[in-house]
């Protein structure tokens, strides 16, 4: 099984297959699991519904690896009209972006002055951006832009992967910064040895080191947020420790998991009175993130292969 993982997210790269893929009506219906829709009414629809269940929302316009610029700038726009309407339903949901959608592949000003717009529409609404993170190609451009942002705004959060070797430095490093505003996960994408740890229970360790240098007192002298994005247990169960132990108000953290994803326990936490955030995607683009997930849990793949083979 060690070899899924990295076959899966390189499918999750490859446009042939996509076009297999996503044309399978069988897949489409599959995906409806982990992606709220295609249109952003059904996105919104779907927040609504998890606010009605004591659920906070981040929406994330599915895209990645866009090379042209109206196509980044069209994204843009589409944060900004995801960002009113949210405001118009009285939503309680802020947004996600990933920088490869906003055009850092065409290069740092031209995704700059997308992000900044969208960052600039969301604090005219008093809401949030958080910057999603991408494979390590791209942790140091991310970095340095939302290094940017921060210089004038303030409601923009950035994700740190846990699987990434210089990640302990870049926490610590943004904290002492005074910006420690994290998205703290364990990390989706294939990374090689010399840059991310490979062993699981490593990468958990890590994780929750990383929550525990955010939560310390130092680290929230310096104004730092953790937000634990994590549906394992052990990670959830160390954070919570840890807070209790540190006397953390249940409102100065919090944790986030994925639309679709252990719904009994983002309900499990809600109901002991902790913040919960559900990352919900829609789109068209929905093919790679759909594989990541796949790739995430192998009795997924199992119930893909059965429903692309009609088994
Ligand atoms: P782990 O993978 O060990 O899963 C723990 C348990 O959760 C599994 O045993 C299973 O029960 C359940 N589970 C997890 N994934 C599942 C799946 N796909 N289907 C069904 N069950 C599943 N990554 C990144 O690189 N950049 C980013 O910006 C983000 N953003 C992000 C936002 C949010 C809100 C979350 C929750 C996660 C991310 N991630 C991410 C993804 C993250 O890096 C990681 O790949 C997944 O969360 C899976 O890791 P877990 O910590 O959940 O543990």
């Amino acid at each position: 099984m060690s070899l899924l993982r990295p076959t899966l997210i390189s499918f999750s790269r490859n446009p042939t297959l996509e076009q297999v893929v996503v044309h399978a009506p069988v897949v489409r219906t599959m995906s409806h699991r982990f992606v709220a829709g295609e249109r952003l009414e059904q996105a919104i629809a779907a927040v609504l519904e998890l606010n009605d269940q004591g659920m906070l929302g981040t929406l994330d316009y599915l895209g990645e690896n866009v090379f042209d610029e109206p196509a980044a700038r069209a994204a843009a726009d589409e944060y900004v009209l995801a960002l009113t309407a949210l405001q118009a339903a009285g939503a309680r949901c802020n947004v996600s972006v990933k920088l490869t959608q906003l055009g850092l592949d065409i290069g740092d000003e031209v995704c700059f002055a997308n992000v900044r717009r969208v960052v600039e529409h969301a604090w005219r609404n008093d809401n949030f951006v958080r910057i999603d993170m991408e494979s390590s190609d791209y942790t140091a451009r991310t970095l340095a832009i939302y290094r940017r942002l921060r210089r004038e705004y303030n409601n923009v959060g950035v994700v740190i992967q846990a699987s990434l070797r210089r990640s302990e430095t870049d926490v610590r490093a943004l904290i002492e910064e005074g910006i420690g505003h994290f998205r703290l996960c364990k990390g989706a994408y294939d990374e090689p040895e010399e840059i991310a740890y490979q062993e699981r229970e490593q990468v958990t360790r890590k994780l929750n080191d990383l929550v525990r240098i955010c939560m310390a007192p130092d680290a929230r002298a310096h104004h730092t947020y953790a937000a634990v994005a994590s549906h394992d247990e052990d990670v959830i169960n160390f954070a919570r420790a840890y807070a209790y132990r540190q006397e953390l108000p249940k409102d100065s953290y919090e944790f986030q998991m994925l639309y679709g994803i252990r719904r009994e326990l983002q309900a499990k936490l809600v109901k002991q009175g902790y913040k919960v955030r559900i990352y919900v995607p829609y789109g068209t683009h929905w093919y790679p993130y759909f594989m990541r997930r796949l790739a995430e849990r192998p009795a997924n793949l199992v119930f893909f292969l059965r429903a692309l083979t009609g088994d």
